[in-house]
């Protein structure tokens, strides 16, 4: 079956969703590991929980970001992951890691990409006054939050939203979506060719899949 790594920053509500859907055999996979950069996310808990093996690897514990990397690549190739999933790993990540797992890694981000790339992106959708506001599934690659979209979900932002309310709003949909994904690509129906996200031989357009 497909071994997958999942790398967390924090609460691991994904993550939680992709035990789920494993538990349940909607996802056919086998979490081989969690890792985090921090050593008091709830995430580390929730994979405990489920008799997953964790890390923590410490971002403090190394002079530089290619330091840092390199090791946690060691780390992560040591499980032999065929896909990675970034579920809330709030880290910039080098060239060499991204080139490493090039096609084999995943990524969700609060916005309806190309919007809002970087951090903040609920409350800067309701600083814009967008009307919708969303989530994005992507492949990871050297552009930061660039990678192409395989999947998104899109909520309305609502007249008296808070940046929680609204966060709250979308974190249900990324409940759904990541799991889905993750499905999609332990099946094989998924992958990253050139620039481009392909589901079913299909090339996806730059906002992904409906
Ligand atoms: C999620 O909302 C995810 O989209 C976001 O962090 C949260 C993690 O929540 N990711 C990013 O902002 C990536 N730049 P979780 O720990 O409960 O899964």
């Amino acid at each position: 079956p497909c071994r997958l790594v999942v790398l967390i920053s924090g609460s691991g509500s994904n993550l939680q969703a992709i035990i789920d859907a494993c538990a349940r055999g909607e996802i056919k996979a086998e979490i081989a590991a969690v890792i985090s950069n921090k050593a008091d996310a709830y995430g580390l808990e929730r994979a405990k929980n489920a008799g997953i093996q964790t890390r923590v690897l410490s971002h403090k514990d190394f002079d530089s970001r290619e330091a840092y990397d390199a090791e946690l690549m060691d780390i992560i190739d040591n499980f032999e992951p065929n896909l990675v999933v970034l579920a809330g790993f709030m880290r910039i990540l080098t060239p060499s890691l991204v080139q490493k797992f090039k096609g084999k890694m995943l990524n969700i981000h609060p916005s309806l990409l190309p919007k809002y790339q970087g951090l903040n992106t609920h409350q800067r959708a309701i600083d814009a006054k967008d009307d919708v506001h969303g989530v994005s599934v992507h492949f990871v690659t050297e552009e930061l939050d660039g990678g192409p979209v395989v999947l998104q979900a899109k909520v309305p932002v609502l007249e008296n939203d808070t940046a929680e309310t609204l966060a709250q709003r979308v974190h249900q949909q990324e409940h759904i979506i990541y799991p889905l994904v993750v499905k999609w690509f332990s099946e094989q129906r998924l992958k990253m060719e050139a620039d481009y996200a392909v589901f079913d031989e299909k090339k996806l357009p730059a906002h992904g899949a409906h």
